[in-house]
């Protein structure tokens, strides 16, 4: 029988909470649909760095590249605002991403018909909303050089004295592989892809244009592509947000665009997210699963986490990472007939009130929905 292998990072905040849920889902489709996982947990975050001191140990780095999939709650929080940047909370994140270079960041943001009068915007505009962002995720801004703080001498001109540098920089071999992959979903779901850059302002969105434009009309002439300044798509995203359905895009822009796309499926606690590289010996992708959301400081230990966002991005580990499709669809659909039930969470309450469930409850629930269908 196939071993399916997972390291859950919990990390800080609601991601332990979250996390506990999902373990509840596992547990579930190892009794009921004889899959066996082989489930390793590590520490990552505030909570490695309480541990050893950095927010991701060599060897759960180590970990993490062996596995056929990871799972990551959530990074970061107050109590660690003020550690040196090296070990910031967030930086364990972000060196796992690199270190095992999952380039393309899958973000779907989908509309539950019972969520559509939660969105704060109208029912008629994101009723049926099923869009997928890709979002570039180890290059760019965020890991550009060169990058720091430095004093500016004694330059009269600068008040301070300090300058802050990071550095937007993207090779068309980074473009071009994010590009494909977001080809490659493309065809999969509505054949259409927008790809969003600041071209009138910034060269490397003037390459990343050229490049998204040549992987298309070398590779997948197929596809429909459209290019979109990221400040209209932002604009876009929020007036009708339908007219998409595969967005690809840089790392800070996608970071931006994502949470607002968040908001338009009801609650941030809703958006899973798959972080995928290259294909392993297996012949799938290496591969980290996480929610969009972070470790809400302001409703930690609280119970109150809607769990959905985590438990999504598990359905997305089964289907991408361990080819179980029809297990991720039964979980998505398990998702969904809950909601339809009314069982929500503090985040999706709407304007009409009514009695929120707890995060280890939304988790029951869903459990129980697998069961029914
Ligand atoms: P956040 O996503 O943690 O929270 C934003 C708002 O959304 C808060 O009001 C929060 O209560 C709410 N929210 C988020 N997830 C929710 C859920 N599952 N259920 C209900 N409500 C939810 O963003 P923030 O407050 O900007 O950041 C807090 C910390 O998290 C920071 O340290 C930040 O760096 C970190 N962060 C981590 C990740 C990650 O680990 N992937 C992502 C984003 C932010
Ligand atoms: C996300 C987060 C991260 C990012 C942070 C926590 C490093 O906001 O996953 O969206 O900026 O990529
Ligand atoms: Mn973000």
């Amino acid at each position: 029988m196939t071993t399916y292998s997972l390291l859950i990072l919990p990390g800080d905040g609601i991601g332990p909470e979250v996390m506990a849920e999902v373990r509840k889902v596992i547990g579930w489709f190892e009794q009921n649909r004889g899959l066996s996982f082989d489930v390793s947990e590590d520490l990552v975050g505030g909570a490695a760095y309480d541990a050893h001191g950095v927010p991701l140990a060599d060897a759960t780095m180590a970990k993490a590249q062996q596995v056929d999939a990871v799972l990551l709650g959530a990074v970061g929080g107050p109590k660690y605002d003020n550690l040196d940047f090296s070990v910031k909370p967030e930086r364990g994140l972000l060196r796992l991403r690199k270190e095992m270079d999952l380039f393309a960041n899958l973000r779907p943001a989908q509309c539950f018909d019972a969520l559509a009068d939660f969105s704060s915007l109208k029912r008629e505009v994101v009723a049926g909303l099923d869009i997928l962002i890709v979002r570039e995720l180890t290059s760019g801004v965020y890991f550009g050089e060169p990058r720091g703080i430095h004093d500016d001498g004694n330059n009269p001109e600068n008040e301070g004295g300090r300058v802050g540098i990071n550095t937007q920089r993207y090779t068309s071999g980074e473009i071009r592989r994010v590009a494909r992959a977001a080809f490659e979903l493309a065809r999969k779901r509505g054949n259409r892809v927008c790809s969003m850059e600041k071209a009138n302002v910034m060269e490397s969105g003037i390459l990343w244009r050229e490049e998204v434009q040549w992987v298309h009309d070398n590779e997948y002439p197929d596809v429909e592509l459209s290019h979109m300044y990221a400040d209209n798509g932002a604009m876009q995203l929020v007036r009708n947000p339908r007219q998409f359905d595969v967005i690809v895009t840089d790392n800070l822009f996608g970071d931006l665009l994502s949470d607002a796309a968040a908001m338009l499926t009801g609650s941030l606690g809703m958006l899973p997210s798959a972080s995928l590289g290259a294909p392993m010996a297996n012949g799938r992708p290496k591969a980290m699963y996480e929610p969009v959301h972070g470790s809400a400081p302001d409703i930690a230990g609280q119970g109150k986490a809607n769990p959905i966002a985590c438990i999504l991005s598990f359905a997305m580990a089964l289907r991408y990472s361990y080819d179980l499709g029809a297990e991720a669809d039964l979980l998505e659909k398990a998702v969904e007939k809950v909601l339809a039930e009314g069982v929500r969470t503090a985040d999706l309450m709407g304007p009409q009130g009514g009695t929120p469930v707890s995060t280890a409850e939304m988790g029951d629930h869903v459990v129980k929905a697998l069961s029914a269908l």
